[in-house]
């Protein structure tokens, strides 16, 4: 059985999440507990395949206020609203008629999946979602488990990251409960999600394709329906959210080429996010060895993105690797550049970002 397959529940009072021995029992339980408190108008953290979200009622701004309450999310940043079905697209998003044939044509071909729309936004949308913008941005998650959640409850969700504001998105249970343990009432662990980044952010035009985040779905698969434009997210106004500096672990962050060029500080206590992971390892263990005096040991720790350099594997592990690294109180973080093709291309837009925050500080010295 698939893990996704098989969530359980977290709540506040319980100190850390309980390993999960679990049956269909247990599933229909998380569902219906889930169900209940977004009826109720509370926020409920949940599984996609992408991140893990943080999941209220997209229609109650009562309930959608307090995502940004627990998030500590500045309200000017718009929320993802996921459908329960393509029913809702409608109801909740206009789309004009030069892009219909476009949009139709990569939701028969995406949805369900990791592919965000932003659209124009019907009026029945509140305010707050969309942060006041005439657009929204609409997907349907593929997950087992969110699907049986969002089906049960029957209307659209809003759902973030289950992180707090700025911080690495969580991939697991575990991290959404680092995250945000305390400020909401439950989390569903439906265990690893599949993909490892959040969703590719496009808006259609005409027959062209504007990629505003880029994610688990590349460039290159979008390029088979229309012109694609990659629109910088800083230099992309209507992408509110893609602020420079998201995703940053606390530990400042540097991108480098190859790790064997790099030189650190004395006494800096360095951890390497390596790619090209098989063919270093034995090559960074001699360099220790040989070496009499520590400082130059170039790596406290090394942490590989993927064995096999699948570049699948590095988008799943690349957060979960990032929070390791952050908890282990080091001067400085260095992250292998991976290659810029297909999925690595969103792997780079993330390190690019988490290193935002240290080329400032670097800059200023
Ligand atoms: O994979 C995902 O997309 C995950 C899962 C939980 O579905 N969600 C997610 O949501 O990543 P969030 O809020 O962390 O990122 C949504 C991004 C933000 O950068 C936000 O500014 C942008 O989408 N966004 C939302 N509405 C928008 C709009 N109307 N126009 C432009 N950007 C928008
Ligand atoms: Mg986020």
């Amino acid at each position: 059985m698939k893990t996704e397959t098989v969530p359980t529940i977290y709540d506040r009072r319980r100190q850390s999440p309980t390993s999960a021995t679990l049956c269909r029992g247990r599933k229909t339980l998380a569902t219906e507990s889930a169900v209940e408190l977004l009826r109720k108008g509370e926020v409920v953290a949940v599984p996609t395949e992408t991140v893990y979200g943080l999941a209220a009622d997209a229609l109650n701004p009562i309930a959608v206020a307090k995502i940004f309450e627990a998030k500590e999310r500045p309200r000017f940043d718009p929320l993802i609203v996921h459908l329960p079905n393509e029913q809702w697209l409608e109801r909740v998003a206009t789309i004009d008629n030069s892009s219909r044939p476009l949009i139709k044509k990569l939701i028969a071909r995406f949805w369900p999946g990791p592919l965000t729309f932003i659209l124009g936004r019907q009026p029945i949308v509140p305010d707050i979602v969309t942060a006041g913008l005439d657009t929204i941005a609409v997907r349907m998650s593929s997950h087992s488990v969110f699907t049986e959640i969002i089906s049960a409850f029957g209307k659209p969700l809003a759902a973030p990251s289950a992180n707090r504001f700025g911080r690495i998105s969580p991939t697991t249970a575990q991290h959404a409960f680092d995250e945000l343990s305390g400020r909401i009432p439950l989390i569903i662990d439906a265990g690893p999600t599949t993909h490892g980044i959040e969703s590719s952010i496009i808006t259609v035009h005409d027959n062209e394709i504007d990629i505003l985040r880029r994610g688990p779905i590349t460039a290159e698969q979008l390029g088979e329906f229309g012109k694609i434009n990659i629109v910088g997210a800083a230099k992309s106004l209507s992408a509110p959210g893609q602020l420079p500096s998201h995703y940053a672990p606390r530990t400042p962050l540097r991108l480098i080429d190859k790790a064997e060029s790099f030189r650190p500080v004395k006494n800096h206590r360095v951890g390497l996010l390596a790619w090209n992971a098989k063919a270093r390892k034995g090559d960074f263990q001699i360099a220790q060895r040989r070496s009499e005096d520590r400082c130059s040991l170039r790596f406290a720790v090394v942490k590989y993105l993927s064995e096999h350099q699948d570049l699948r594997e590095a988008a799943a592990n690349l957060f979960g690797c990032l929070r390791e690294l952050d908890e282990l109180d080091l001067d400085l973080i260095v992250a292998e550049r991976v290659p810029a093709r297909g999925l690595g291309a969103a792997i780079l837009d993330r390190l690019q970002r988490a290193s935002h925050s240290f080329d400032i500080r670097d800059r200023r010295g």
